[in-house]
Parts: structure tokens; C-alpha cells; sequence
């Protein structure tokens, strides 16, 4: 069980949530992971550890409503609790003294960025990071970017803030002005971790993905989270979450996410709760 400290809607449909969580926060690190269920007769849903504060015994995820768990996680309040919580779950991302690294985060991945971005500053790192999202409403998290970063840039697909254009735009241009890139670390939806492995791909640029297929049991026993990176399959749960974004087969990783599409539909149909009904 875990008490809800702190929420806040940082967007339409996207919110942070401050958990009371001193077990996972105590050995949680940047990249790892959670699996959470909000009732007993919830499904599992595994969301990425945005922040931890050791101290205080808290740990922060940020969530967007795209289906029936996430819409229900987005309607408890302060003071609600979670019913089911385990983590601190995957392998830790690889921090490790590179030189310069940027690192990416597109629409909700700019969430899981930052720890990653964080915990390669604190390692002596350059971090040059690019964050962007559809419009200027939904870019989260700019502040706390910029503290971890020595430079950040911003892109919008409207214009609407920073350049016009992809985060992959972006990437392409400082390729070509930034001497030395030595890692490029990219999350976010899986078409934007692919055209930034197809940008790095051709100078054999180093780049590391955060892959996201759907999870059950996240210890690496159901399979659901299989994945083919290069000759091998690997299970994200517990090889990663965390691959070399020039092996990593996209294509099947895209069809896999889909395979429940008709049975979330309905989950979604079927789901009484409405904007202004609290879960039970
Ligand atoms: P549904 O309608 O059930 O599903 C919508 C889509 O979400 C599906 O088509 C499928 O592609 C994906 N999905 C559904 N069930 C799962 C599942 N059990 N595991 C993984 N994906 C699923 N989202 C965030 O908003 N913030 C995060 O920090 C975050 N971190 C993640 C970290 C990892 C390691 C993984 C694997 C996923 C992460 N996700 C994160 C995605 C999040 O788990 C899904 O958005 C969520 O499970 C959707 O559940 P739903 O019932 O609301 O939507
Ligand atoms: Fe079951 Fe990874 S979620 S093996
Ligand atoms: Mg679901």
C-alpha cells in the first residue's frame, strides 16, 4: 500500500504523483521502474521512477491517461492510497563517466529522461538535453531539465514553443555543430526512439533506448515484455528496460503493443468511471 503525498496535473491528462514508497526509494536509480495495481481487482501497469528523495522516503511518477487503469490512477486524490506497489524493478540505465551525452525525452518520456539526465550530471557528465512534445501545453517538466542539463533545447510539433519540429530534427542539426557526441540516450514514444537510432545510425553514434512492450509480471516468468535486440531476445522487464537502440527490432516491438487494442477498447467501454467518479 501507498499513500499519495503530493498530486499535481502538470498537463491535460498528465500528472505527478508524489508516493509514500521508503522501501523503493531507498534503493531506487535512474531507469528502474514500478509495477503498481490500484485495487485488488486492478491489472498491473508499470510506470517509470521519474524522481526519489531517499531522505524523505518518497518516490514521484508521472502518468498519462490513455486507457482505463491510467484514467483511474489520474482520478485518486491526496491522501488516496495504491493498493499494490512493488519496485524498485529493471536494470539500472548505465551511468557512467562518457564525456558529452545527450540525452532526449519526447512527450511522456521526458519524465523517465530525467533521472537519467540527472544522475549523469552528478557523474561529471555534458549533458545537452532536447525535450519536446506536440504543443507547448504538453511539455512537462522544462524546469527540472534545465537544472540537469548544460544546455537544453525544445522542440514543438506545432511551433508553438522552442523549434518546429522533432526532437530528431533537433538531434540531426547538433550533430553537425557539436564536436564530440559521445551517447545518445532517447525515450519517449517508439516511433521518436527510432527516427533518433535512424539519425545516429549511419556515424555508428552510440544510443541507448528505454523500451516499453506491455508488462504482466515484470520478474521475467510470463514473456509478454519479449523483445528482439539484434540475434537475441531479451525480456525489457528484467534485461532492461534499458538496449542499444541500433538493435532493437521497432517494427515487432510497435506490433506487440497492439496486440490488446479490441480488448483495451473495450476495458475503456466497459470502465463506469466518469470524469467526476472517484475509484473505489
Ligand atoms: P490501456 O488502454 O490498457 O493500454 C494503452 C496502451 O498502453 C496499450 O496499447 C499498450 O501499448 C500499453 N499498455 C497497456 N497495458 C500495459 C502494460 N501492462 N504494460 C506496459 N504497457 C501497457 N507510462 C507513463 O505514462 N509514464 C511512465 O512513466 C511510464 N513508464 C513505463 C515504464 C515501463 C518500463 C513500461 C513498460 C511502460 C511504461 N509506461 C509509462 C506505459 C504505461 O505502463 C502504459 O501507458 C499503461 O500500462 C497503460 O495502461 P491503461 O490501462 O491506462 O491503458
Ligand atoms: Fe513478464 Fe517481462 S513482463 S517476462
Ligand atoms: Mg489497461
Amino acid at each position: 500500500m501507498s499513500l499519495i503525498l503530493e498530486k499535481k496535473v502538470l498537463a491535460p491528462s498528465i500528472y505527478e504523483f508524489v508516493l509514500e514508497a521508503p522501501d523503493v526509494a531507498r534503493k531506487a536509480e535512474a531507469g528502474q521502474f514500478v509495477v503498481l495495481r490500484i485495487n485488488e481487482k486492478g491489472e498491473r501497469i508499470p510506470l517509470t521512477i521519474a524522481d526519489y528523495d531517499r531522505r524523505a522516503g518518497t518516490i514521484t511518477i508521472v502518468f498519462q491517461e490513455v486507457g482505463k487503469t491510467t484514467k483511474q490512477l489520474g482520478q485518486l486524490k491526496k491522501g488516496d492510497t495504491i493498493t499494490n506497489f512493488i519496485g524498485p524493478l529493471g536494470k539500472p540505465s548505465p551511468v557512467m563517466e562518457k564525456g558529452t551525452v545527450v540525452c532526449i525525452g519526447g512527450g511522456m518520456g521526458i519524465a523517465p529522461i530525467y533521472p537519467i539526465a540527472a544522475a549523469l550530471k552528478n557523474k561529471g557528465n555534458r549533458v545537452v538535453s532536447i525535450i519536446g512534445a506536440r504543443n507547448r501545453e504538453l511539455l512537462i517538466w522544462e524546469e527540472r531539465m534545465r537544472k540537469v542539463s548544460d544546455e537544453l533545447h525544445i522542440t514543438t510539433d506545432d511551433g508553438s514553443y522552442g523549434r518546429q519540429g522533432f526532437v530528431s530534427d533537433e538531434l540531426r542539426d547538433l550533430m553537425d555543430k557539436v564536436s564530440k557526441i559521445d551517447l545518445v540516450f532517447a525515450i519517449g514514444p517508439v516511433v521518436m526512439m527510432r527516427a533518433v537510432c535512424e539519425v545516429t545510425r549511419p556515424c555508428k553514434l552510440k544510443t541507448l533506448v528505454s523500451l516499453n512492450p506491455i508488462m504482466v509480471d515484470a520478474t521475467g516468468m510470463c514473456g509478454c515484455c519479449r523483445v528482439s535486440v539484434g540475434e537475441e531476445t531479451k525480456f525489457a522487464c528484467v534485461d532492461g528496460p534499458d538496449f542499444d537502440g541500433h538493435k532493437v527490432n521497432f517494427e515487432e516491438l510497435i506490433a506487440r503493443q497492439r496486440i490488446y487494442l479490441k480488448e483495451e477498447k473495450i476495458a475503456m467501454e466497459r470502465c463506469s468511471c466518469s470524469e467526476n467518479e472517484r475509484v473505489a
